[in-house]
């Protein structure tokens, strides 16, 4: 097999591109491809000021440096979980990937705010992984809008999208459905949400990750060890392996073919929060909620 490029020697093979490439024309591509998703999915442009939400992982760096070399406003947003080490490590990795770039990075320390996940999980009925979801995806936002951003990005793959789409239609979770796109437009209370990387696999990001040099946590959350969205990628890899091409065609087929029915579904009946003034669907935001529980906590 030779690189389709240049003839020489291919360090990668993407069966569902039908494509091999050696490390200077991958790291190519993968770059245009990346603007090809940005334009086709019409994600933003230049104008816009996107904040990419970084957990310190290899998806979310990646996307931050490619972003930038691409030519965007681009800056980064860390949201310190609490959970341990973890925390710690992953937070350091990302304030050295910032100053490597000479990009601005905003961070919010959830114990500040309110406690960590592991103590929000004592007062929470939520799974671990769900209640880690709920509060990044109202800071993601909430500091967006604060800081000016009009649109967040984050680094979900391939995989990640395939494998939640796959666990959501075995729920027939129809509310999910209708709201499993790339792109989310604004709407009232909330900015724009993208993912760039959603038509690269793991191992292609992995890649990207490895040659461009970026140092990022390896280890897992601890508390994706018993996460679904585990068992539901590796489901997803043993199809693919017998049958390559497939993780790539069930969601691409779903965003073009069942994603505009699915799409009817969705009604969202929002108020704001009494708190907090963010979108709810109740009079306080779940979040406040916690904050609230959190303080019992504190005083014990
Ligand atoms: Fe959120 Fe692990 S990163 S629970
Ligand atoms: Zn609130």
């Amino acid at each position: 097999m030779r690189c389709r490029i240049c003839g020489g020697k291919p360090i990668i093979y993407m069966p569902h591109h039908r494509l091999a490439l050696c490390k200077e024309d991958f790291i190519r591509w993968f770059e245009n491809y990346t603007q090809k998703t940005i334009k086709e999915f019409r994600m933003f442009s230049k104008e816009d000021r996107i904040l990419v939400a970084v957990s310190g992982g290899k998806d979310s760096l990646a996307l931050w440096l490619v972003l930038r070399k691409l030519g965007y406003e681009a800056d980064g947003f860390y949201l310190h979980l609490g959970i341990g080490e973890y925390s710690e490590r992953s937070k350091e990795k990302v304030l050295n990937f910032a100053h490597r770039v000479g990009a601005q990075v905003h961070i919010v320390d959830l114990k500040e705010e309110a406690a960590g996940i592991p103590e929000l999980k004592e007062v929470s009925s939520r799974e671990t992984c769900s209640l880690c979801g709920l509060v990044k995806r109202y800071y993601f936002n909430k500091v967006a809008k604060d800081k000016g951003y009009n649109v967040v990005a984050t680094g979900h793959n391939l995989d990640d999208e395939a494998s939640s789409l796959l666990a959501n239609v075995i729920n027939w979770n129809m509310k999910y459905l209708g709201r499993k796109y790339p792109v989310l437009k604004e709407e009232e209370g909330f900015v724009r949400k993208v993912k760039p990387f959603c038509r690269f696999t793991e191992k292609e990001t992995a890649l990207y990750s490895l040659l461009m040099g970026i140092d990022f946590i390896e280890e897992e959350c601890p508390f994706s060890e018993d996460a679904s969205s585990i068992f539901f990628k590796e489901i997803l890899n043993s199809i693919e392996e017998r049958s390559p091409g497939t993780k790539m065609r069930f969601y691409l087929d779903y965003l073009r073919k069942v994603y505009p029915i699915f799409k009817k579904e969705e009604k969202r009946d929002l108020k704001r929060c009494k708190i907090c003034g963010e979108p709810s669907p109740s009079e306080i935001c779940p979040v406040c909620r916690l904050k609230e529980r959190s303080l019992s906590l504190k005083g014990s």
